[in-house]
């Protein structure tokens, strides 16, 4: 590859971490930024057993993998994931915040237990552990990368995911905010917004929470929904890789505040 290519896209000498990267989207973004050269630390709930599939086969590609187990709704554990990450593997260049949660709930049952969860998650750890990796870049006196894993429900809701859609708002709005603070420190700040993607996560939120006849209705809609997408398929985890790819590289380097909306053309819909 011609070297000025190479030196736009590819990650050599860099280090990143990525939550919620034992599977589904995460496990994309790690794939993708590690056979691109950079080494990668994983930060996930799931026991370093249940993310040994994509570990292996990150390794296998030649990457360099590290895992941290944590749960990143408990902000005490945050500031550790970064020092984790600068212990194993020497400095610190990229932070891709990917982990969520998503559960359907009607606004008539919505509960205090669902909201907080979700927003602990999906908008809290995203703005205290992105507030310790701009701590750490500071004192390292070297610029860096955030990419937020938002969703085209920061832009326009799918319905039954009131606490989702509030979240997901928050971390598009809070992508702007640390973007223009963080730009004096060469941090640039982004986000993107996935459509559809076909993750154990989506697989396993189809059958939770909404009656029998909803669900069903729900799931015969969403098969001729994707017929009717633009590109009409689903997304798979590398599309997201893909952008996440760009974020991450110098190509990018003049970006920031921004949302890449990667959707199969959903939001024309
Ligand atoms: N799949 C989609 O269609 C879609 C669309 C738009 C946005 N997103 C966003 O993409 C991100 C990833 O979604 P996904 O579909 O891959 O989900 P997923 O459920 O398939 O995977 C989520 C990962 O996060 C981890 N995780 C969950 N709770 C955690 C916690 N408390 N601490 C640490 N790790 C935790 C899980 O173990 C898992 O590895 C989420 O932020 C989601 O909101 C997904």
């Amino acid at each position: 590859m011609n070297n000025i290519i190479q030196d736009l896209f590819g990650l050599q000498n860099k280090t990143a971490i990525v939550t919620g990267g034992a599977m589904g989207i995460g496990k994309g973004i790690a794939g993708r930024l590690a056979l691109a050269g950079a080494s990668v630390l994983i930060a996930d709930i799931v026991s370093e057993q249940e993310a040994a599939p994509t570990l292996d086969g990150i390794r296998q590609q030649g990457g360099k993998v590290a895992y941290i187990q944590a749960d990143l709704s408990n902000t005490a554990l945050l500031p550790g994931i970064v020092k984790a990450a600068v212990d194993t593997f020497g400095d610190l260049d990229i932070l891709v915040n990917n982990a969520g949660i998503f559960k359907y709930m009607p606004i008539t049952e919505l509960n205090e237990d669902l909201w907080d969860k979700t927003l602990n998650l999906n908008l809290k750890a995203v703005a205290f552990l992105s507030k310790a990796f701009i701590n750490t870049l500071i004192e390292k006196k070297h610029g860096g990368k955030i990419i937020n894993i938002s969703s085209i429900d920061s832009l326009k809701p799918t319905g039954n995911l009131a606490q989702y859609d509030a979240s997901k708002g928050g971390v598009r709005m809070l992508t702007r905010s640390f973007a223009k603070e963080a730009g004096k420190y060469g941090i640039t700040v982004n986000d993107i917004a996935p459509g559809g993607v076909n993750t154990p996560g989506v697989q396993k939120i189809a059958g939770d929470n909404l009656p029998k006849e909803q669900l069903e209705a729900m799931q015969a809609q969403t098969a001729q929904f994707i017929q009717t997408l633009p590109l009409q398929r689903i997304g798979e985890p590398d599309d997201i890789g893909n952008a996440a790819l760009f974020l991450a590289g110098k190509a990018s380097d003049y970006i920031t505040g921004s949302t890449i909306v990667v959707d199969g053309g959903l939001l024309l819909m």
